[in-house]
């Protein structure tokens, strides 16, 4: 299911790009060069030239010889100037890669961001996802701070190392900015985030994987960004010295998207500035040592479609925690000494959300029962995961209709 969406958004952006490249005006001004402004096709292949690897030939239509830069891959230009407005080169990363012997690292672009990127000043959207332009020095460059025009930038799994360059923060009209790092190796880190608080448009900030265990002050950071929507710090060595005891006051009131897994918070209470975030919709505290009884705070969080709380050390969870939860759609709490009866469980999810359940997921909870019959009653749900736990007896008949 999820393949085949992914394939159809593939196809939806190929056509998107395709249409817009070949509705391109060509205004007098420009003819000899189709759509394109010459000094940004000459930054275009001043760009390739720091290319070394492109296993790939994705950069085929780039060529001296070929002027309408707006028509190359990856590069889109707007229809009104003319100017290099979008471009992506990331790498798609097909299923079958990981199906077979190959790597997806074998079909990355490989070289150095070069800084002539600076001459494409109408830049908006730029994707380098899942290349590595690490250069010499593996660092991400600190120009990428002077490419003013951007409001989309995604370097997402392009192994660079070391310090996240503050003169991002000179990105003043970044709406989105992806700097997810390598999940297994997290090579770079930030001891100082306040950069991030001029970023006041941002909406989207994934800094996973970035090593952030010496920022102290990150919940005031993101709390000051009125606009987020969507915050992933997941695997960022956070811990509870990096949260205020005290209450914090914030302006997320759009926030809808927080996930904190892999950080180690060790206690029940924290992060507590989250459970009043009550515009959250999905919630990831998955691996995060939070033990104790089951966070009663959750009472608020009225609109939560997705709680994944697995891997923690809670005992027990307190019946009403999600009482007031009419739209959960997915809930994850494997890996938790849960300590009940399946009816309990199925119990404790409010009624008006039994029509909308549509994963639940406990395995490895101690939940006991002798009946699975009671998740009958969550008339959508298609994934279920019960294993290791000691219930026993009869498999119900509906269960026929969770295959997916
Ligand atoms: C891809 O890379 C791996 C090592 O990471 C190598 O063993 C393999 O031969 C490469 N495959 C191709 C098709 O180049
Ligand atoms: C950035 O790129 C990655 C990989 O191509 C993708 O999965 C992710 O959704 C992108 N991030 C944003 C904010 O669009
Ligand atoms: C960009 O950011 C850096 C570091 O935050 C700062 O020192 C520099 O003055 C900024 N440059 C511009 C042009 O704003
Ligand atoms: C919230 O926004 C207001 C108005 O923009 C601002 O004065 C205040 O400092 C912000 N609070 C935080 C915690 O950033
Ligand atoms: C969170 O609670 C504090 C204290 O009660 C309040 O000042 C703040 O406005 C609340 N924030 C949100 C987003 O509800
Ligand atoms: C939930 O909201 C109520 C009413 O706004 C407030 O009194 C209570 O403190 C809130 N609980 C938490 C855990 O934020
Ligand atoms: C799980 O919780 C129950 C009841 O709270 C307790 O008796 C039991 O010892 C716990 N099991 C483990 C493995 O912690
Ligand atoms: C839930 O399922 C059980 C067993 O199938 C059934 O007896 C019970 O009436 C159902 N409850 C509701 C509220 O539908």
């Amino acid at each position: 299911m999820a393949a085949a969406s992914f394939l159809l958004l593939t196809i939806i952006l190929a056509s998107t790009t395709s249409a817009t490249s070949s509705s391109v005006a060509i205004k007098a001004s420009r003819t000899s060069n189709g759509g394109c402004i010459p000094a940004e096709r000459a930054a275009l292949l001043s760009f390739k030239a720091g290319i070394t690897g492109d296993p790939d030939n994705r950069l085929a239509s780039w060529q001296q010889g070929a002027h309408d830069c707006c028509r190359w891959s990856g590069v889109t230009c707007s229809h009104r100037t003319g100017h290099v407005v979008k471009l992506d080169l990331h790498q798609d990363i097909p299923m079958v890669y990981y199906l077979s012997d190959d790597d997806p690292e074998n079909h990355s672009l490989r070289g150095q961001l070069s800084p002539s990127l600076l001459a494409l000043t109408r830049l908006k959207y730029l994707d380098l996802s899942q290349n590595y332009l690490l250069g010499d020095a593996k660092a991400m460059p600190g120009f990428l701070g002077s490419i003013k025009s951007l409001t989309y930038l995604n370097l997402s799994n392009t192994d660079f190392h070391g310090l996240v360059p503050p003169q991002l923060g000179n990105l003043s009209n970044l709406v989105q900015l992806d700097i997810q790092g390598n999940i297994f190796g997290g090579y770079q880190y930030s001891k100082d985030i306040s950069w991030l608080t001029r970023l006041r448009s941002l909406e989207h900030l994934n800094m996973g994987s970035v090593g952030l265990p010496e920022v102290v002050d990150w919940v005031h950071m993101v709390g000051a960004l009125p606009n987020l929507v969507v915050l992933i710090l997941f695997q960022c060595g956070l811990t509870n010295s990096n949260v205020p005891s005290s209450f914090v006051h914030h302006n997320l009131t759009l926030l809808e998207v927080i996930d904190l897994t892999g950080n180690q918070f060790s206690s029940p209470d924290t992060p507590n500035w989250l459970w009043n975030v009550t515009s959250l919709r999905s919630l990831r505290l998955v691996e995060c040592g939070l033990s104790g009884t089951f966070a009663n705070k959750l009472g608020n969080l009225t609109l939560l479609e997705n709680f994944a709380f697995g891997f923690n050390n809670v005992d027990g969870m307190i019946p009403r925690a999600l009482q007031n939860m009419c739209h959960l759609r997915s809930l994850d709490l494997s890996f938790n000494n849960i300590s009940m009866d399946i009816k309990e469980v199925i119990d404790s999810i409010p009624k008006c959300s039994w029509k909308n359940l549509q994963q639940l997921i406990l395995e490895s909870a101690n939940i006991i029962g002798t009946t699975l019959q009671f998740v009958s009653n969550l008339t959508s749900l298609n994934m279920l995961e019960v294993s290791h736990n000691q219930l026993s007896g009869s498999v119900p008949v509906e269960i026929v209709r969770l295959q997916i």
